[in-house]
C-alpha cells in the first residue's frame, strides 16, 4: 500500500515569529510529512520586519527539521495549499477568542479551496498562550525584556528594525 505524503500549510504574518509559533511548528511537523510555514506578504500592511527577514528568522529557528519548509506567499492561503498539494491548513489556538476569529477563516478557506483543504487547530501550550506578535512588538518598542516571548535572533532583529524605523518595502 502506497501512503501519500501528508502536507500542511501553516500561514501567518509572523511579525515576528514567537516562541508560541515555534512550538506549533515543532508539534505540527510531527503530524504531517511536510509542513510549509507560509509568511504572508500583505501589500496593505507595513510590517515591522521585512518579509525576507521574517522568512529567514523562521528558517533559522527550524534548521535541522527536514519536514519544515519556509516561504512567503501572497493572495489566498487556500490557493497556496492547492498549488502545493497540501490538504491541511494548520493554526494554533490560544483561547476562545482565537477560536471565534479562526472559525470563519477555516470555513472560508475550505469553501474557497474547493473543499479540498481542511483546517487543523493545535492548542497552544498553556505557558505560551499569553504571547502574541502584537504584544511582542509593543514590548520591543518600549525596550522591555523579549526573552520570554521570542528567540534571541528574533529579539535582535526586532530591536534593529525598530531603531531603523521599520521594514523596507
Ligand atoms: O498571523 P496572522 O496575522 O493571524 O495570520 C493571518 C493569516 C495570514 C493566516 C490570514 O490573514 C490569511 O490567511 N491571509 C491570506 C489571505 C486569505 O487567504 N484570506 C482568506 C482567509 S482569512
Amino acid at each position: 500500500m502506497k501512503i501519500e505524503q501528508r502536507a500542511a500549510v501553516y500561514p501567518g504574518s509572523f511579525d515576528p515569529v514567537t516562541r508560541g509559533h515555534l512550538d506549533i511548528i515543532m508539534r505540527g511537523s510531527r503530524l504531517f510529512d511536510k509542513l510549509v510555514v507560509a509568511v504572508l506578504e500583505n501589500p496593505e500592511k507595513t510590517p515591522v520586519l521585512a518579509e525576507r527577514e521574517r522568512v529567514d528568522l523562521i528558517a533559522r529557528a527550524v534548521e535541522g527539521n527536514p519536514r519544515v519548509e519556509v516561504r512567503s506567499f501572497r493572495g489566498l492561503v487556500a490557493r497556496l495549499a492547492a498549488e502545493l498539494g497540501a490538504g491541511w491548513i494548520l493554526r494554533g489556538l490560544r483561547s476562545e477568542a482565537d477560536l471565534a476569529a479562526e472559525m470563519p477563516m477555516a470555513i472560508s478557506n475550505r469553501l474557497a479551496g474547493g473543499r479540498t483543504v481542511e483546517t487543523v487547530f493545535l492548542p497552544t501550550r498553556p505557558e505560551l498562550s499569553f504571547i502574541s506578535s502584537r504584544l511582542v512588538r509593543d514590548i520591543a518598542r518600549h525596550g522591555g525584556d523579549l526573552a520570554p516571548f521570542v528567540t534571541p535572533p528574533v529579539a535582535k532583529s526586532l530591536r534593529k528594525a525598530l531603531r531603523g524605523g521599520g521594514a523596507p518595502s
